[in-house]
């Protein structure tokens, strides 16, 4: 279950009034103490690209989440028609990775099985990206991918069994998934 990860806190402002002396002010006020282990729940900072605000800002790339389940083939379609140079989403570190299990954790917490761009390239047990980059991070569940070399789960998701996790499945299969632009592609202000 998702939990909030901000408490809220009280912190003090000192200020000294040269003016009137050395005068202590202290105000009081709200704001989030982000605990580092709480911080595996805290959503990334929003898309900073033009008509793309309800996107988060994940890696180099703008993600958004999308939870009416679709094959791997009609979701990687769907990312495509959503934006000009969209994949699903692939993964380049443990931070990333994190971040798009937050955002599926706020966005559908019933529900977090999801593709990610992640496809096993004919049955070689080499996996690869559908946006082109390269496969240099992966965090599979233990014992998977158990179906490599076979044509049986060739794609792959996230949150199968484990938090942010990875799981080879069959890419006929529906569920939710994540788009993504690389933000170079695009203004970026
Ligand atoms: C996904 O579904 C479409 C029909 O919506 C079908 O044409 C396609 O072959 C399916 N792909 C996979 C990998 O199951």
């Amino acid at each position: 279950m998702y939990k909030r990860g901000t408490k809220s806190v009280c912190f003090l402002l000192l200020a000294l009034l040269w003016d009137s002396g050395y005068v202590l002010t202290i105000k009081r006020g709200d704001t989030a103490a982000h605990v580092n282990l709480m911080a595996f729940h805290r959503l990334p900072n929003k898309c900073n690209v033009d008509g793309f605000n309800d996107w988060f800002k994940v890696d180099k790339y703008c993600v958004k989440y999308f939870s009416k389940p679709l094959n791997f083939t009609d979701a990687e379609d769907s990312c495509k028609r959503t934006v000009p140079g969209g994949h699903l989403v692939s993964v380049h570190d443990a931070g990333a990775n994190n971040d798009l299990h937050s955002i599926v954790t706020k966005m559908n917490p019933k529900n977090l099985r999801m593709w990610l761009g992640g496809y096993e390239f004919f049955q070689t047990g080499k996996f690869l990206w559908t946006d082109g980059s390269f496969w240099d991070y992966e965090d599979w569940t233990s014992g998977e991918p158990i179906n490599i070399y076979s044509s049986k789960e060739e794609c792959v998701e996230m949150n199968w069994k484990g938090a942010a996790k990875w799981n080879d499945d069959s890419c006929f299969n529906k569920k939710g998934f994540i788009c993504a632009f690389k933000r170079k592609g695009i203004m970026d202000k």
